[in-house]
């Protein structure tokens, strides 16, 4: 059991279905948050995660919410006021997370113009009109964390836009921090290195010297976890770090220092 320091919070975990989100919602949850947890398309990962949650004595609901499409961030805000009943009261909301992202992407000779507006769609624009959608119901002294990549401060010209898209997200939290600061909220970036999800299965698992080489980028010398990252929006969730906004904090294990 966690220590419940997010008693009475709502949160809202975009991409809490898998990967690094799963272990957002799973965490923000034993600290006593109401999560909701919302997916794009596997709703059975989601619902697994909302079961994981009630059996910590939790509460939490899966909420369907496919982003990249103009419209998202309302559709997302309209499927989380049918809660409102049971989970929501108000359509109040405590903590948004902006976990979900793509990596697709391609380097600069071969990225298609479609490409590039996909990746910009669901890492970029959604984020910033779920924000901009939920000002009003995102309550004072409130949290906005956007997932964010150690990409966007290396030169990784083979997923270009990706990286791109990460550093137009953390402009966005800076820009966030300085516009919410006065009603107490908080926007940070948490920016991850190499994490071992599903995103990354087809090289990392099961292949030994992959996995080798990535923990060899790490000062700490393994391959990150969804929950070493989901420790750290825990963190900045919480009440302890009141006094932390605007700032990307790295995640990457001490990634290329
Ligand atoms: N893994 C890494 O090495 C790494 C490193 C740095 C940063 N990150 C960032 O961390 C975040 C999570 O990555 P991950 O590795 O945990 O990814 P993941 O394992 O692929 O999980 C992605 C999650 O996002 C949801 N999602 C994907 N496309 C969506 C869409 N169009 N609309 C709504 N939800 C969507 C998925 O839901 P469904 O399953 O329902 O589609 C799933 O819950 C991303 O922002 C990523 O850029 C990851």
């Amino acid at each position: 059991m966690g220590t419940r320091t997010l008693e009475g919070k709502i949160a809202l975990v975009t991409g809490g279905s898998r990967g690094i989100g799963r272990a957002i919602a799973r965490r923000l949850g034993r600290d006593g948050a109401t999560v909701a947890v919302a997916y794009a398309r596997d709703e059975a990962a989601a619902n697994e995660v909302v079961e994981g949650i009630r059996k910590d004595d939790g509460r939490a609901f899966a909420l369907h919410a496919e982003l990249g499409r103009h419209g998202d961030a309302a559709s997302l805000w309209g499927a989380f006021d049918a809660y409102a009943d049971d989970y929501t009261p108000g359509g109040a909301v405590d903590i948004i997370v902006n976990n979900a992202g793509i990596g697709r992407s391609a380097d600069l000779a071969s990225l298609t113009e479609d490409g590039f507006d996909e990746v910009f769609a669901v890492n970029v624009r959604a984020p910033f009109f779920i924000v901009q959608q939920g000002l009003k119901r995102l309550c004072d002294g409130g949290r906005i964390i956007n997932i964010s990549s150690g990409a966007a401060r290396l030169a990784l010209p083979e997923i270009m836009a990706y990286g791109a898209t990460k550093g137009a997200l953390d402009t966005f939290t800076l820009n966030l921090a300085k516009e919410l600061g006065p009603r107490g909220i908080t926007a940070n970036s948490v920016a991850p290195g190499i994490i071992d999800t599903d995103v990354n299965a087809s090289w990392l698992r099961g292949n030994p010297d992959a996995e080798a080489h990535a923990a060899s980028l790490a000062a700490l010398g393994r391959v990150g976890q969804p929950e070493d990252v989901a420790d750290i929006v825990a963190f900045l969730a919480s009440d302890d770090a009141r006094w932390v906004t605007g700032r990307v904090i790295d995640a990457t294990g001490g990634s290329g220092l």
